[in-house]
């Protein structure tokens, strides 16, 4: 019996049940649905078990760089959802996907419609290759695969008005002005964006002349490489285990740290409190985006060190400045956590007061508010920037934010 006919019923049952999952968590729309049934998932990671392949909250890694790093994967089921739900994909659209691996530019093939067209570009052929020979299989041989810089957008396949949607599915630290020009007066541009560290997948659209945000989604992507790729700095605090990294241009000297932690420990509580399920989103996006010397402490997940205790060992909100720093901590009651702020170094005593203040405002003010970001281009003067929001100045843009 050929290999299909026994495992198609079987992928089948998975794909329901994958689909159900995402309806569940409320990702889906009908359109997205449907394409979600109607697309094999399994032609585009083969030789992956069905269980890995159908898991509708982790990606399928598809290539790893000399140190095990994933460069390249079929994204999550769940997040791929809710980025086509940003985008806003219609029938009869034209849409660009930067970072290909085939199975999401077949589920925007199947939004499109007959009348619509989708371009997918990948920096690495080994990608492309695979994409174009696996959407052919899938039946999706009208997608345009295209290897190259994603930065640069795909002018060849473009619409004369720009593209009605361009979704790039590697993480960013900039939004590329290449792709601003190509992004149509309706068009939505979805991009998982880094801010200090944090990456959100956040959708823009045209207003008065600059980008604003219409929804903004926590994520995690492979960084994107070539043109527009920005490393983090990371600065080790002790050995290899305990470290901070720095995303953004303003990084003061790490070097000055040097000694920091080994000094005394200043200790704030809070007294704000959440569920340990609560999400505390927000709060990272409101110390992104305004605290100047903001990093991110980490610990190596193999560390037995009580040295640093984060709030969460791999990604906790921190502040440096000159020979201090100050990160988040918490601490259990029953059934609830109680948020804290650690400080070393001369100036702890300010930088957790600091941050002890921008906590309870949180908790006050922005916890159940939604964050927007603006997206200017990099020329635009101050006296253009929406007085009183916060500026991030990035290579080639200068982003503002606001709540509502
Ligand atoms: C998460 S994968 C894409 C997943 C894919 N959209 C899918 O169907 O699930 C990210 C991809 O972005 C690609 N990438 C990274 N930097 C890029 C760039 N500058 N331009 C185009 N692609 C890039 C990587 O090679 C990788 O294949």
């Amino acid at each position: 019996m050929p290999q299909h006919e026994t495992e198609e019923p079987n992928a089948a049952e998975l794909r329901d049940k994958m689909v159900l999952n995402l309806r569940e968590q409320g990702v889906l729309t009908n359109e997205i649905e449907n394409a979600m049934r109607a697309v094999p998932r399994e032609v585009f990671a083969p030789g992956i078990p069905l269980a890995e392949v159908y898991d509708p909250v982790d990606a399928v890694v598809t290539k790893r760089d000399e140190h095990g790093m994933a460069t390249s994967s079929v994204s999550a089921p769940w997040l791929q959802a809710v980025m086509l739900k940003q985008a806003r994909i219609g029938s009869g659209m034209r849409v660009l996907e930067i970072g290909s691996g085939g199975y999401n530019a077949a589920l925007m093939k199947e939004l499109v419609g007959p009348d619509g067209e989708v371009t997918t570009v990948d920096i690495d052929p080994f990608v492309t290759t695979r994409a174009r020979r696996f959407l052919t299989q899938g039946g999706y041989g009208n997608v345009n695969v295209v290897t190259g810089d994603g930065a640069l957008g795909a002018r060849q396949h473009m619409p004369e008005q720009g593209w009605d949607a361009i979704v790039i599915t590697a993480g960013a630290w900039d939004v590329s002005p290449g792709l601003v020009s190509q992004l149509a007066p309706e068009g939505r541009l979805v991009v998982p964006l880094r801010i200090n560290g944090f990456t959100r997948s956040i959708a823009l659209k045209w207003e008065d002349g600059h980008l604003v945000s219409e929804s903004l989604e926590e994520c995690g992507f492979v960084p994107m490489t070539g043109l527009d790729q920005h490393d983090k700095r990371l600065f080790l605090l002790h050995g290899e285990e305990i470290g901070l990294s720095f995303d953004e241009h303003d990084v003061p000297d790490p070097a000055r740290l040097t000694g920091a932690l080994e000094s005394e420990r200043t200790v704030e509580w809070t007294g704000v409190t959440i569920a340990p399920t609560d999400s505390f989103g927000t709060l990272q996006m409101q110390l992104a985006a305004t605290q100047p010397g903001f990093a991110i402490l980490s610990v190596d997940e193999q560390a037995d060190t009580t040295m640093v205790l984060p709030l969460n060992r791999r990604a906790t909100p921190a502040v440096v400045r000159d020979r201090s720093f100050a990160y988040l901590t918490k601490r259990r009651a029953g059934d609830i956590v109680e948020f804290g702020v650690i400080g070393h170094g001369p100036d702890a005593k300010d930088l957790v007061g600091n941050l002890v203040t921008t906590v309870t405002e949180w908790d006050s003010t922005y916890q159940h508010r939604t964050l927007h970001v603006r997206v200017f281009a990099k020329e635009t003067p101050d006296e253009q920037l929406p007085p009183g929001e916060p500026v991030l100045d990035k290579r080639h843009s200068r982003l503002t934010f606001f709540w509502t």
